[in-house]
């Protein structure tokens, strides 16, 4: 490695790289960054300069007075190097303007030169094309960082929070944070914990969302609040899901559901215009969560293609065929999706999509193929001819498509179908890409049973107010109770959720009771709750954004990964720093913890948490 001299930077940056492109011919300028590459040619050397803004290309020429330290510099430069250069930006010769950057046409003729740090030789090329096993981009996440494709989405994500505080700023909505430090709630297993040094065997949870506390700042007349708020959730991970992740949390006073959404459509409107410079229309659509999930088999259906669901039980009523008369006799359903110019499909493709139903605990999907010469299916005999006809025409097939009938319970069926439709969207390639399909989908019920647990549970959470019209059947039917909840979705992503909330003791009280909480169970652990409603606590509610799926989808990503800054892997951990770590025997001590012999780590258990 080359010699760097002890001494503060002698050439201080003037101009960042893309300004570089404003200013006249033949201004002097100081640049800083690093070398992304450097061309030798024996008398001149090229290096392209690398900063925040952009490349560009300097040139150490004898011919042209770059003195002879600078050019003994350029011969020690290597990629990463960080360097600090002085010179004049002039045009290129026509013959040598290179239009795959944007300041193809400039480049600086060097007249001084200074190597301010050298930089080992990086593990993979900083460029957005180079193709690196991510968990070497994660363990030198610094290193990735660089690469511009990062930088431009950091810069995105500071765009998109910039523009949301300004809307919100605007609308009278006041930031306030809220603690980290908290606690764990009765169904909190999914809670990060934090052990207290001066309470002994007591705990701290990390908030999975500052739902409580966002409540209780209007019970103590804030009217509007929001946070950045971070929160962390100990889920088993998906590309969708880190186990911190970021919301815009938003909560008003005495605004009713439809304000609080058009404000919502609205505050999206401004964010889309200003960061991506596209105009959203409003309002967004809306559909109720049965409808969601009877024609897409969905609660978060993508809207950017069609393939919706057809309910053909009555069509099939009364057939022969045993799986559809005993899905039908049972109380389940018979449903179908087209599969548009699929009615050639081979005998392995039928095979894989049976493999496919079989996941859903489906014995397969029926085919029946569309094809010129009439109806063709292995279930055909069972049918009138007029039959089959009814129910392609039910699913909109048409000649050359091929027709895929489900039978079996509701959920199941839905779920099996839901999910087949986003798979023929992928492979048929009927998603437009480029489109952004904003949906709200509403009056999900309030309670959903669980099976395992043999009780009720909140279906978003235990602060959601009941739709006024079905508060007397919290108790007598819980499964017919509508919430006042609702849910943002974004191209087949769940981005946002939230609520009209409770706000009177006494519905709180019933809404615990129904989830199987004894009132001391209710006081003990909600107390501070419930004595807040009877001081005078104005209705209320709000949402919660993910907004760290947000970017992700302006930002055309896959991953959350791509878009946080230091984020975790599949199981959690932080490659780079080695999180979680042991602790030493010195601070278990000072803590009062005795680390019990290792086993098998727990299977997690079914639980919705009050978040
Ligand atoms: P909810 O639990 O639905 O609601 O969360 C709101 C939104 O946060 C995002 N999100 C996540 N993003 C990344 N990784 C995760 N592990 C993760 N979990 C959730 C989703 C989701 O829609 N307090 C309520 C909101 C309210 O009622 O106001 C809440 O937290 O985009």
């Amino acid at each position: 490695m080359s010699e760097t001299t002890a001494t503060p930077l002698r050439l201080v940056r003037s101009h960042w790289v893309a300004d570089t492109l404003q200013v006249p011919p033949g201004t002097r300028v100081v640049l800083s960054g690093w070398v992304q590459r450097r061309r030798d040619l024996g008398s001149i050397v090229f290096v392209d300069l690398r900063d925040r803004t952009g490349l560009i290309q300097l040139v150490f020429d004898r011919a042209k007075g770059t003195p002879e330290a600078a050019m003994k510099l350029a011969d020690s430069l290597r990629s990463e190097y960080v360097v600090s250069v002085a010179g004049a930006v002039v045009r290129r010769d026509p013959h040598t303007v290179n239009p795959n950057i944007a300041t193809g046409e400039i480049e600086l003729d060097v007249a001084d030169a200074e190597l301010v740090n050298a930089a080992k030789h990086p593990p993979f090329a900083i460029e957005d094309d180079a193709d690196v096993d991510e968990a070497v981009r994660l363990r030198y996440r610094y290193l990735d960082l660089r690469r511009p494709q990062m930088q431009s989405v950091l810069a995105l994500r500071h765009r998109v929070f910039r523009s949301f505080r300004d809307f919100l700023d605007r609308h009278g909505f006041v930031e306030v944070e809220t603690p980290i430090l908290t606690k764990s709630t009765p169904e909190g297993a999914r809670d990060y914990v934090v052990p207290s040094r001066l309470q002994p065997g007591s705990f701290y949870a990390l908030p999975q969302s500052p739902q409580l506390f966002k409540q209780l700042l209007m019970v103590a007349g804030l009217e509007r609040y929001y946070q950045i708020a971070r929160c962390f959730r100990d889920e088993d991970l998906r590309a969708d899901r880190q186990p911190e992740f970021t919301q815009l949390d938003i909560e008003t006073s005495f605004l009713p559901m439809d304000g609080l959404l058009s404000l919502m459509e609205e505050m999206f409107v401004h964010v889309f215009r200003e960061v991506l410079g596209v105009e959203l229309a409003t309002p967004f659509q809306r559909l109720t969560y049965r409808e969601a999930m009877e024609r897409y088999g969905s609660d978060k259906p993508d809207l950017r293609f069609g393939l919706e669901l057809a309910d053909v039980g009555a069509l099939v009523a009364g057939t022969e065929f045993r799986v559809f008369q005993d899905a039908l006799a049972k109380g389940g359903v018979v449903k179908a999706i087209r599969a548009p110019g699929c009615a050639g499909w081979t005998r392995k493709q039928l095979d894989d999509l049976n493999a496919f139903a079989a996941g859903f605990g489906l014995k397969g999907f029926a085919p029946v193929a569309l094809q010129e010469d009439g109806l063709k299916s292995p279930i055909a005999k069972f049918f009138a001819p007029a039959q089959l006809e009814a129910v392609a025409q039910a699913a909109g097939a048409e000649r050359g498509d091929l027709l895929l009938l489900a039978a079996g319970p509701r959920k199941t069926v839905l779920q099996a179908l839901g999910a087949l439709r986003l798979k023929l969207g992928q492979q048929l390639n009927l998603i437009r890409e480029d489109e952004y399909r904003f949906l709200w989908v509403v009056d999900f019920p309030l309670f959903a049973f669980d099976e395992e647990l043999g009780r009720w549970m909140a279906e978003h959470h235990p602060f959601t107010m009941p739709r006024w019209e079905d508060i007397d059947k919290m108790e007598s039917d819980p499964g017919a109770v509508r919430a006042q909840a609702y849910d943002m979705v974004l191209n087949g992503y769940e981005l946002a959720s939230g609520s009209m909330r409770i706000y009177r003791r006494d519905i709180q009280e019933r809404m615990f009771a129904v989830l199987g909480f004894t009132p001391e169970e209710a006081r003990d652990k909600f107390g501070f709750l419930l004595d807040a409603f009877e001081y005078g606590t104005p209705p209320h509610g709000g949402i919660a954004f993910g907004v760290d799926r947000l970017v992700m989808l302006m930002g055309g990503r896959k991953s959350l990964r791509e878009v946080i800054a230091f984020p975790k892997t599949a199981s959690g951990s932080d490659v780079m720093m080695g999180a979680p770590s042991e602790i030493s025997q010195e601070q278990l001590d000072t803590l009062q913890i005795a680390l019990k012999p290792q086993r098998p780590s727990v299977p997690s258990a079914p639980v919705r948490p009050a978040r």
